[in-house]
């Protein structure tokens, strides 16, 4: 029996669910499968696997920046088994290209590649009344990700596989927004101006708990301290009861690529969309869209 570990980060639940099932189609093909989230702290040591499957949802067009440290952070796999996974609300963009020359250049043999939906909640978006992709991934993903871990595990036992094609690169415009997301604009730009509401905050500590690189701590008075190093995921901010957290995401200066995106992202048949309203941490959604 081989031994497989599915390294994914996921902090809305969507890439977990998708690992899950993949990792079910897996077993079914006998092989046994670790699953690990990257915001639980550092996976185990991929050496002591025969095939490591990584699982990311694409965030401005690339992988989160914890997927990217992760994969930088890979020993040689020289010839290792090695699948990934996407999930994205709208434009998936490089996300799977990063992963997948990554472990090529780590020396992984690709066994798998698959993309699915997942329910986009990007602060972004939401405020600008649209939540992308509601409800996905759908049950008919779901069994497409536990038939995607059937054919990893026949590709592993020796079947041939046919690689798919790298993506198209995204068009000028993402380009660019995946530009003013650069880690060193985050480091010492945005992560710095996440701003708190002192007044609003009752120190209830959600959005400590939710960061996923534990990059909020508490001050004496059990409030939020931010850190540098965020993912811009906007978790904090989202999920907050109070609205006591506010950030660069309803800066101006986005504005225009917010539009841009979600007037695209509305006109594409292939994308669901919903509108909804967010306060308060929560999202309601007020109107079918399509
Ligand atoms: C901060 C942030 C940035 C995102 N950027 C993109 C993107 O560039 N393209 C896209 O298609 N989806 C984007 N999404 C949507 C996620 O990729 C998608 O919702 C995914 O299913 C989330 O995975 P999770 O539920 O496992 O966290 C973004 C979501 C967040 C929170």
């Amino acid at each position: 029996m081989s031994r497989c570990l599915i390294v994914f980060f996921s902090q809305g639940g969507t890439t977990g669910r998708i690992a899950a099932s993949i990792a079910e189609g897996l077993r079914a093909g006998k092989h046994d499968v670790d699953l690990h989230n990257l915001k639980n702290g550092p996976p185990p040591d991929p050496g002591q696997y025969d095939i490591l499957g990584i699982g990311t949802p694409a965030y401005y067009f690339r992988p989160p920046f914890i997927v990217s440290d992760y994969l930088n952070s890979l020993p040689s796999l020289s010839g290792k088994l090695v699948f990934s996974f996407v999930l994205h609300g709208s434009l998936c963009g490089d996300a799977g290209n990063v992963v997948r020359r990554a472990l090529e250049r780590k020396g992984g043999k690709e066994t798998g590649y698959a993309r699915y939906h997942g329910a986009d909640y990007f602060l972004g978006y939401l405020k600008h009344g649209y939540l992308l992709s509601p409800n996905h991934p759908k049950p008919e993903a779901i069994a497409r990700a536990k038939q995607f871990g059937q054919e990893v595990a026949a590709c592993c036992a020796g079947k041939a596989y046919e690689r798919p094609v790298y993506a198209a690169p995204p068009a000028m415009i993402y380009r660019l927004e995946r530009f003013l997301i650069n880690r060193l604009f985050v480091r010492q730009m945005y992560s710095r101006l996440l701003w708190l509401n002192k007044k609003k905050c009752n120190a209830c500590g959600i959005c400590v708990k939710l960061c996923p690189t534990k990059n909020i701590s508490e001050d004496n008075k059990r409030q939020p301290l931010f850190g540098r190093n965020c993912l811009l995921c906007f978790s904090c901010e989202m999920k907050c009861p109070q609205d006591a957290i506010a950030s660069p995401v309803t800066w101006f200066m986005f504005w225009p690529f917010m539009v841009y995106n979600l007037r695209q992202a509305s006109r594409d048949a292939s994308i669901e969309h919903v509108r909804v309203v967010h306060a308060r941490g929560r999202t309601s959604v007020v109107e079918k869209g399509k």
